[in-house]
């Protein structure tokens, strides 16, 4: 009988629970056994389990978040009491002591890497790609996205109201990391005025430019749909210099000073949405709000989309399994799924290409990208 593990790790993500019913039932029904590991890699480094058998799968489907809880704690720098040590032997010892033929983690792109990092130690893995960020490179989708699009679109619909009736700008920002594609999509579908998107560096002065155009027109409200990511023409000078200096690194030395300066120009750059609404008030005479989304994109039941992709990925994983796959993630390829070899995977990101047809549809609405 074949035994397999699941983990989820990273921030979590509506679907999870969804997957893992997924995989969970597929496996039993094919004669496996089924071990959950709690608070991703450290559930497996302390060997904190949890059986799944049937009854622990069901009532799961709709459930937000991830009943075997997450945490974003990477195997090979794992905080154990005051020092951070690789601890990926231990889970080696876990993935033994309980005769796993499998480990399937499912998480976004550190995920990726972290679970890759467990292949050089001998153990069987496969992933599926869950983020609200869209941004795992190979697949066509992660699940998470659909639901968190609908929860921003919601929020800019019901902005639009109050932004109309006091005569505002808000401003929303939306989660995505350095990708931009919840911003996109849900300003497109929220119709909002402005789009900010970390792809597109920004112009403030054209920003205010397009809202200015907008009063004149007799619309004195707008909506600036803004991604956590985005920043000024400007700001991306400075961190793209950053960035280049790590890849440049002479030695381990250099590259360590170069990565803690691109740290701290990260940490400048927390609060640049409260920022720009500052800075857009004064430049436009208009009252201007913020609200920032935040958790409550990755919160609640998972969309009837996202369930479908985790069921769908969920159970082509356990074919996958079947075939003696492993080392791959289980990537979504139109309607169907596709075994890509982990190591495709690890170290890219997929951002939203300038020529994507979104941004082409954006601009040709009228909506300003700032650019
Ligand atoms: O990767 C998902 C995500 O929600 C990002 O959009 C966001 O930048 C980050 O996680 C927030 O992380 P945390 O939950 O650790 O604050």
């Amino acid at each position: 009988m074949k035994s397999i593990g699941i983990l989820t790790a990273g921030g979590d993500s509506p679907g999870l629970n969804a997957a893992i019913r997924a995989i969970g039932k597929a496996a039993l029904e094919s004669g496996m056994q089924v071990i959950g590991f709690r608070d991703g890699f450290r559930g497996l480094m302390e060997n904190r389990t949890v059986r799944l058998r049937s009854d622990a799968l069901s009532g799961i489907l709709t459930v937000g978040g991830t009943v075997l809880g997450t945490s974003r704690d990477k195997p090979h720098k794992m905080p154990v009491g005051s020092k951070t040590l690789d601890m990926r032997e231990a889970m080696v010892d876990t993935y033994q002591k309980h005769h796993l033929d499998v480990l399937i983690c499912l998480g976004g792109g550190g995920t990726q890497k972290n679970a890759y990092r467990l292949l050089d130690n001998g153990l069987n893995i496969v992933t599926l790609p869950k983020t609200i960020d869209n941004d795992v490179y190979g697949t066509d989708v992660t699940f998470g996205f659909d639901t968190a699009l609908v929860i921003a679109t919601e929020a800019i619909d019901r902005l639009h109201s109050t932004a109309h009736s006091h005569h505002r700008i808000i401003v929303v920002e939306i989660m995505g990391h350095n990708a931009g594609w919840l911003a996109l999509g849900a300003g497109i579908a929220g119709g909002s005025d402005v789009i900010l998107i970390p792809e597109i560096p920004y112009d403030i002065e054209v920003v205010a430019k397009a809202i200015n155009r907008r009063s004149r027109a007799g619309k004195n409200f707008s909506i600036v749909a803004v991604s956590e990511g985005a920043m000024s023409k400007e700001d991306a000078k400075v961190l793209n210099k950053a960035r280049d200096k790590i890849e440049k690194a002479k030695d381990k030395a250099e590259k360590s000073k170069a990565k803690a300066a691109l740290t701290e120009l990260e940490a400048q750059h927390v609060g640049n949405t409260l920022r720009l609404t500052r800075h857009l008030e004064e430049l436009t005479g208009l009252e201007s709000r913020l609200t920032i989304l935040g958790h409550l994109q990755r919160g609640g039941t998972p969309s009837a989309a996202d369930r479908l992709l985790a069921t769908r990925l969920g159970t082509a994983c356990i074919d996958f399994i079947k075939e003696g796959k492993s080392g791959i993630m289980v990537a979504a390829r139109g309607e169907g799924a596709e075994a890509l070899p982990l190591e495709q995977v690890v170290g890219k990101r997929k951002v939203v290409p300038l020529d994507h047809p979104w941004i082409d549809a954006a601009r040709r609405v009228g909506t300003s990208l700032g650019e």
